[in-house]
């Protein structure tokens, strides 16, 4: 019997289907023994004779049997030898038949993530490190050196000490740092008692979702808009309520039936895509809605810290008398997009309902990465270095705006702001931007459809042009690329 298990251990064998090789064996040996082919009780061949006939080390074959013996599918019997598991009932869920064979009835995704695949169809085209991919800083003008220095001092100082640090808010002298910083730059009124730290805006975003919507709420957002706010509307199952934006942000006044409107989520200092901010009558008139309706204003500044025409602008949360806004904010564009690392300054009476919440969420964002922001803040790094970009994302800015004057006078049009890290440009004739996203990135040219901001069939058609992580013989490179397309 040895003999005949050797042969059926021996037929359809192939060492080179998944490595490392005792995995292979692992995974050989135990499909033999679901699907039936080597039956309970039979007696494995020693290993020795294994190694040799598979062409195997001893400590290979050791390795896949004792593992095979710690699942439960082998048995070892003192004196006797090792032998297929008797003791438990095949799963006739596990045949021979390659999986494509059977009518599987494996459950579907849910609602949600059907809609998640649909809105991330078209996300990101082409590479996110190539002109003009909108997320890219400038990763070249980085202190990583003393990013690095930084993090191994924390960890060396206090490593022991960090690795036990649990609180759901995130760490404390990071988030008196940023009051601190909120304050002067964006005139935000907070302790750090009622920041918490966050993966990103993006999770802000999420988090906010979580604890203060219901399924079917209405969630106003401003059309253009960023699509990760779509994305969060349809994960919590709210309906998100378009409303168009002028040159004054948002146009409240086209919202008709508002009475059951749960949140309005705007970008005040700079819609995201168009650049627009959001004049102070409308942020006035927004307050006094929100007030009467009993609606959550969650002021997304996540383009907030590069303006580069005019002094900073003070944030809506500096104008709110009631504590119904939520701040959300981020690293990603002044320290690194991989930082994931974000913030949301929170109404006092809302702090214990979004710390129950990220406590089951994910605990907290890991904390020697804000122990090391705390010491990049701490040493006067995160100003300079915002100071240091704020100009050379101007030149970037302005050598792109000259180019695209210069080349494209004829088809694009620039749409005017006054800060940001990318532009929006228009289609001055009808190209539908998806198609052309497409077609610039087989081309080594990356840039986002404008037409995919917006929620409405009121779409402008364009590109929106990131600046930021690209020097000026990569942008013109790119811009000659663009221009031959256009002229094809
Ligand atoms: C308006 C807006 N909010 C939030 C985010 C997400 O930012 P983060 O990288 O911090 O998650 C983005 C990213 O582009 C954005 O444009």
């Amino acid at each position: 019997l040895p003999d005949l298990v050797l042969g059926l251990l021996l037929s359809e064998w192939d060492s080179k289907k998944e490595k490392p090789r005792y995995k292979a064996l692992y995974s050989h040996i135990r499909q033999l023994i679901l699907s039936g082919v080597l039956d309970g009780g039979c007696q494995m061949p020693p290993s020795r004779l294994l190694a040799e006939r598979l062409n195997l080390s001893r400590n290979t074959v050791m390795q896949a049997l004792d593992m095979l013996q710690g699942d439960g599918f082998l048995i070892s019997r003192q004196g006797a030898g090792v032998f297929v598991n008797d003791n438990f009932q095949k799963p006739e869920f596990i045949s021979t038949h390659a999986p494509e064979d059977i009518d599987l009835q494996v459950p579907t995704v849910s609602k949600r993530a059907e809609k998640w695949l649909v809105l991330a169809q078209d996300r990101h085209v082409g590479k996110n490190t190539q002109a003009f991919a909108p997320g890219r800083t400038a990763l070249d003008e980085f202190p990583f050196d003393k990013w690095a220095r930084l993090l191994s001092r924390r960890w060396r100082l206090s490593g022991k000490k960090l690795a036990m640090v649990e609180d759901a808010m995130g760490y404390l002298p990071l988030r008196a740092h940023l009051a601190d910083h909120l304050s002067s730059t964006r005139g935000v009124r907070c302790h750090g008692d009622q920041i918490m730290i966050v993966s990103g805006a993006q999770q802000g975003l999420d988090v906010i979702s979580r604890v203060l919507w219901e399924g079917g709420d209405r969630i106003v957002v401003e059309d253009p808009s960023f699509d990760g706010i779509a994305g969060v509307i349809e994960g919590a199952g709210a309906q998100l309520q378009p409303v168009p934006i002028d040159q004054d942000g948002i146009m409240l006044e086209t919202l008709e039936d508002g009475h059951d409107v749960k949140s309005f989520i705007v970008t005040p200092s700079r819609n995201y895509p168009m650049g627009v901010t959001m004049s102070l009558q409308r942020r006035i008139e927004l307050l006094r809605r929100a007030r009467s309706l009993g609606a959550w204003v969650v002021e997304d500044d996540f383009d907030c810290d590069f303006r580069f025409d005019g002094p900073p602008l003070t944030s809506l949360q500096s104008l709110d008398q009631d504590g119904r806004v939520i701040y959300i904010g981020t690293f990603s564009r002044i320290v690194f997009p991989a930082l994931r690392l974000g913030f949301l300054v929170l109404p006092e009476k809302l702090v214990p309902a979004f710390c129950a919440a990220k406590s089951f969420i994910d605990g907290h964002a890991s904390i020697l990465h804000q122990a090391a922001l705390a010491d990049f803040m701490e040493e006067g790094a995160f100003t300079s270095h915002l100071r240091r970009m704020k100009k050379m994302y101007a030149q970037r800015r302005s050598f792109l705006t000259q180019k695209i004057e210069e080349m494209f006078h004829d088809t694009l049009e620039i749409v005017p702001a006054d800060g940001g890290l990318h532009l929006c440009v228009f289609f001055k004739q009808h190209f539908n931007d998806v198609v052309f996203c497409v077609i610039l990135a087989d081309h080594g040219v990356t840039a986002r459809p404008l037409s995919l901001y917006y929620r409405t069939k009121n779409k402008r058609y364009g590109l929106v042009l990131g600046f930021a992580g690209y020097h000026e013989k990569e942008m013109l490179d790119a811009l000659h690329k663009i221009k031959k397309i256009i002229h094809s």
